[in-house]
């Protein structure tokens, strides 16, 4: 059995694979989520929640705890601006549908950080270990951190950070190889990471798992991690975007993409599930619209078909623009071969940041009340 395939026990839960997939704002919802465990991953997140949000039991928050009953396990993620906040939040998320809860303490939003929560909170280690110790009172769910190098270069802090965590009882640690000042605009350090993670296992009080995670587009660059920082799991966050099959090519450890007839299928079904879970609305076609962007990277003539898919009114709209597309192209077409070949922009060296293309309107974002 292929590393990544194998089992991998959180707490008192075990996850099937070592392929999981982040919590990612605005868009892991219902329907991706849904697609991309039926790819593989062998977790995946609710986006990352507000513990002011969920203490006033905010509308769109509680929409966006619901859980499909095809989804095997589900983790759900929390940030705020004191321990107390996320103790009461983690009380709460313990009563919900989730199997392992996780704090955000590497967020670089702006909004987020000025409230102190996310990464704000890097610069006060007494808050690090307050927080984790607060939230593994109130909960005996496996307890994870996902976090950053250190506030800046100048400041990196993973190894204290890490240490704290694991000492108050974290069951899982995943280190985003970037600073947050950095955000997107260096490639991921995974000399970085594996300093984190080595003094998180050292200082580990009970069997801790540890994840990297940062620039993960491909088999290669997962191997690269694994080996470069001794992970115990990675977690994929913008190479899923568009390409659920990475879970597939990690598994499988080789590269794989998909066929145009492979490819049709997951995305129509993507279609089928956003209209199953936002209704036949606008809000669902708005929802899937990014997504769709996405899904036609690496396929010919994309523009054109981006002039449509990207204003979709409705989902029907959609499936028969991909329909149509699906009718004009051999079924066997491999997504980046032959006649269409562009810059990913969202290599290693990429400045692009997906986050900033959400709709402002519809971001599921963070720090409202
Ligand atoms: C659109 C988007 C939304 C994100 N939302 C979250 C989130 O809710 N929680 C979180 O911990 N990280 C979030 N992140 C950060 C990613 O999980 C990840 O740490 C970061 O993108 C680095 O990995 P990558 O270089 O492989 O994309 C988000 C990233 C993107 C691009």
């Amino acid at each position: 059995m292929n590393f990544f395939q194998q089992p991998l026990s959180l707490g008192a839960l075990t996850l099937s694979n070592r392929v999981l997939l982040a919590p990612l704002a605005g868009v892991s919802d219902v329907p991706f989520r849904r697609i991309c465990q039926e790819l593989g991953a062998g977790l995946t997140y609710v986006e990352m929640l507000s513990a002011v949000a969920i203490h006033h039991k905010n509308k769109r928050t509680v929409d966006m705890c619901k859980r499909h009953p095809s989804e095997d396990v589900l983790g759900v993620q929390v940030t705020g601006p004191s321990p107390e906040l996320v103790e009461q939040a983690v009380r709460i998320l313990n009563e919900g549908s989730f199997d392992t809860i996780d704090l955000n303490m590497g967020c670089s939003v702006r909004k987020v950080i000025a409230g102190g929560a996310g990464s704000g909170i890097l610069s006060e280690p007494e808050r690090i270990s307050a927080t984790v110790r607060a939230a593994r009172q109130a909960t005996a769910l496996p307890l994870s951190v996902k976090t950053r190098l250190g506030v800046s270069r100048n400041a990196i802090s993973i190894e204290d950070t890490a240490r704290r965590l694991a000492r108050e009882g974290a069951d899982m640690i995943t280190v985003h190889g970037r600073t947050r000042d950095e955000k997107y605009g260096a490639p991921a350090d995974r000399e970085g990471i594996r300093r984190g993670l080595a003094a998180a296992r050292e200082a580990a009080i009970r069997p801790l798992v540890t994840v990297g995670n940062g620039d993960l587009f491909d088999w290669a660059s997962v191997r690269a991690m694994r080996e470069q920082t001794a992970c115990d799991a990675v977690m994929i966050s913008r190479g899923a975007l568009g390409n659920p099959w990475i879970f597939r090519e990690v598994l499988e450890e080789r590269t794989v993409h998909p066929t145009l007839e492979e490819w049709g299928d997951v995305v129509l079904r993507h279609l089928d599930y956003q209209e199953q879970h936002y209704g036949d609305t606008e809000l669902a076609a708005i929802m899937a619209r990014k997504h769709l962007l996405w899904y036609i990277k690496g396929y010919p003539c994309n523009k054109e078909l981006g002039a449509h898919v990207g204003y979709v009114k409705r989902i029907e709209e959609g499936r028969l623009h991909i329909k149509e597309y699906l009718a004009q192209w051999p079924g066997d077409l491999v997504r980046f071969e032959g006649a269409h070949k562009t810059e990913s922009r969202f290599g290693p060296n990429s400045k692009y940041d997906p986050k900033y293309e959400m709709h402002r309107q519809h971001d599921r974002g963070v720090g409202e009340e």
